[in-house]
């Protein structure tokens, strides 16, 4: 990995440093989901309260912050990603009919689907109406192509559901939509706001694109390895979901016959009755597919480190070098 020159920060030392930034940019949020329609005030309230790391509002405050960006520009946008993840939560758990989210129940299955739909369209909408507000049309574009990004890849999420023959490439497309964009977005609107230039925008757009195919690809193997506590929804549940991550589209490509039809077997029952989920994860084993995808991640990690190096120092810049061992080399290990 890219070298990281200074002592490694703990995660609660990484937040700090923009958690006063970060108690403002909740109450941005808190202000701005308050909506006439009382159950869509509701259901930002409960979303909120229910955790969620602040991931996405963290990278674009470390980033703006290690580009000399000191105004209060960072906190609204920081907001505007955090609304922009949320109303993508709240539709994806609508589209994949999760029962659970940040560990709570999730909104489909309190206040149903028509509700959910609207409340994450709301969401979506009130993001751009705080964006507008900056009258940056570079900012509005950089949104508006991120959310049909999204959008497109929970399309072609939709369209590979259940499918085993599902290729590495389609997968390396979906996860670039569906997460590394928007964490990209966030880093690379650090620069946007601090007005850097356009070579210190692209080098922080990479950073936060690598950043997120890490941790996605982490996700995906956290969901057969970690627990639902700590995952705060169920694992094993992709497959059961009838999403065939990166462990099992490698491990399809030399499996069996009568593996290939265990595997098939769960997605077609959507659930561990007939094959358990410890049956699929020998298979993982015998090819040895999480532990080639956990390198995988690194590498997206080491390259995550190279797009920072030509940012002057300061301690912003030391926390987004850490970020990408906290965030997704450290829950490689
Ligand atoms: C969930 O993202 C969606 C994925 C990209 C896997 P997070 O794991 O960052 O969700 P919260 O915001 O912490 O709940
Ligand atoms: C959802 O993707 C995250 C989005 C970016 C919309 P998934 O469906 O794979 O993630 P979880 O498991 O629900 O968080
Ligand atoms: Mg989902
Ligand atoms: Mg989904």
């Amino acid at each position: 990995m890219a070298s990281i020159r200074t002592a490694p920060l703990s995660q609660a030392e990484l937040f700090s440093l923009v958690a006063k930034d970060l108690r403002r940019v909740d109450k941005v949020i808190g202000i701005e989901t308050i909506c006439c329609a009382n159950v869509v005030t509701s259901i930002s309230e409960h979303l909120n309260a229910s955790g969620g790391k602040r991931l996405r509002p963290a990278l674009v405050l470390l980033a703006s912050r290690a580009c000399g960006e000191t105004g209060d520009g960072p906190i609204r946008l920081a907001a505007v990603m955090e609304l922009i993840h949320a109303a993508t939560l709240v539709h994806d758990d609508v589209i994949d009919a999760a029962d659970v989210r940040r560990g709570k129940p999730s909104a489909n299955s309190v206040w149903g689907n028509q509700v959910s739909v609207l409340a994450g369209d709301w969401l979506y909408m009130q993001a751009f109406s705080l964006a507008v507000r900056e009258r940056n049309f570079a900012i509005l574009d950089l949104l508006v192509d991120l959310t049909q990004m999204m959008v497109e890849g929970e399309l072609m999420q939709a369209e590979l559901i259940g499918r085993l023959d599902i290729t590495e490439h389609q997968h390396h497309d979906l996860i670039h939509r569906k997460t590394a964009c928007l964490l990209s977005a966030c880093s690379r609107l650090g620069a946007l706001l601090a007005d850097s230039g356009e070579e210190t925008e692209e080098r922080l757009r990479n950073y936060g694109w690598n950043l997120g195919m890490a941790f996605q690809l982490i996700d995906d193997v956290l969901d057969f390895e970690a627990t639902e506590a700590v995952l705060g929804k169920p694992v094993g549940n992709d497959l059961k979901e009838g999403k065939v991550t990166l462990p099992l589209i490698l491990a399809l490509k030399t499996c069996t016959a009568d593996e290939r039809t265990q595997i098939e077997t769960v997605v077609r029952d959507g659930g561990y009755e007939s094959v358990s989920l410890d049956r699929i994860l020998e298979i993982l084993d015998r090819y040895g597919t999480i532990a080639e995808v956990r390198r995988r991640a690194m590498r997206y990690c080491e390259s995550a480190l190279d797009g920072l190096a030509t940012l002057p120092d300061s301690r912003y810049k030391r926390a987004l070098e850490q970020a990408v061992l906290q965030w997704a080399a450290d829950r490689a290990s």
